[in-house]
């Protein structure tokens, strides 16, 4: 086993493969006996979470020991602090837990190698995607990443079937088909015309045609949230006009957490609301614009973070 030192040292080395998002660093350190070894470096006030890899094979490894700093996790409802020594052993582990670093926390990660080599390659890819997001602007950057962050946590309060991956990356690429849209429009701070309206809706069904068409499986699964993200409960959306159930709960949980952020963030075209105008709009469009279990949901979760959005 290395040292502490020693995989510090390893990790200040430029040449072994990492993988880098807004909120971690995955550092490859090495593979054997079946097992890869990595360092996983959470950032402060960073959110994440571990859950399970659904696999069919029965000898699966999925370990996060703390080297440095302390975690907060939440474990069925209840929070506790992980120290530098405490495990965590997701190998069997189907529940998905919240991670809160309020400093860096290093965390050696221990994985199956053939799943850790699959999800380290698709990472690196998906976050080369995510980078085209971020180059586009601060508020785009942040927005997406608010999102995510946002619909995880609501979705695993509301109904944590589906896969982590799939909301997290749906709701984070929600909009990535504005990519295609021409910034002038896109940006646009007067009333915009009925051909340029009608440009900014195509950014749903251009997204989801470029996901549909990725060779990642996960990014393909999560392809149906960036297509339903603008469908209203009560027809009134677009693309299609889908009505209540018809619509994804996934989709639904975007639509309410981008509609907030977007309510409670200057824009070019108009300022900010207040948290609490924003939640008396929510509380308006409950059951017309918005699934109303969503809504419910998400004014609770909202109360217990004290309303603050950031
Ligand atoms: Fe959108």
């Amino acid at each position: 086993m290395l040292t502490i030192k020693q995989l510090q040292d390893l990790k200040q080395k430029m040449h072994l493969p990492k993988v880098v998002t807004d909120k971690s660093v995955t550092t490859y350190i090495g593979s054997a006996n079946g097992i890869t070894y990595s360092l996983y470096t959470l950032f402060p006030g960073s959110t994440s979470w571990i859950n399970y890899h659904p696999n069919d094979h029965v000898e699966y490894t999925e370990k996060y020991t703390i080297l440095f700093g302390e975690l907060e996790i939440d474990k069925d409802g209840d929070k506790i602090i992980l120290y530098p020594g405490d495990v965590i052993d997701a190998s069997m582990d189907h529940a998905v837990h919240t991670c809160y670093a309020k400093e860096t926390v290093e965390i050696l990660f221990e994985m199956t190698s053939f799943v850790f080599e699959r999800s380290f390659t698709e990472r690196e890819i998906i976050q080369r995607d995510a980078r085209k997001i971020q180059e586009v602007d601060g508020y785009t950057y942040h927005h997406c990443a608010r999102i995510r962050d946002y619909s995880i946590e609501l979705w695993k309060r509301i109904s944590p079937q589906e896969s982590l991956a799939v909301i997290s990356i749906g709701s984070y690429f929600h909009d990535i088909g504005k990519l295609a849209i021409p910034l002038e429009v896109l940006n646009k701070p007067s009333k915009l015309t009925n051909a340029e309206w009608k440009v900014i809706k195509m950014h749903t069904t251009l997204g989801a045609e470029l996901m549909r068409n990725h060779h990642i499986d996960r990014i393909r699964k999560a392809a149906f949230i960036v297509e339903e993200h603008h469908e209203r409960y009560d027809g009134k959306g677009y693309p299609y006009g889908l009505m209540g159930s018809e619509i994804s709960l996934e989709a639904s949980i975007v639509a309410v957490v981008d509609a907030f952020d977007a309510m409670t963030t200057n824009r070019v075209y108009r300022g900010a609301m207040t948290i609490e105008e924003a939640i008396q709009e929510m509380k308006d469009g409950k059951g017309t614009q918005f699934n109303p279990v969503v809504v419910d949901e998400f004014l609770k979760m909202l109360e217990e973070k004290n309303n603050k959005w950031d």
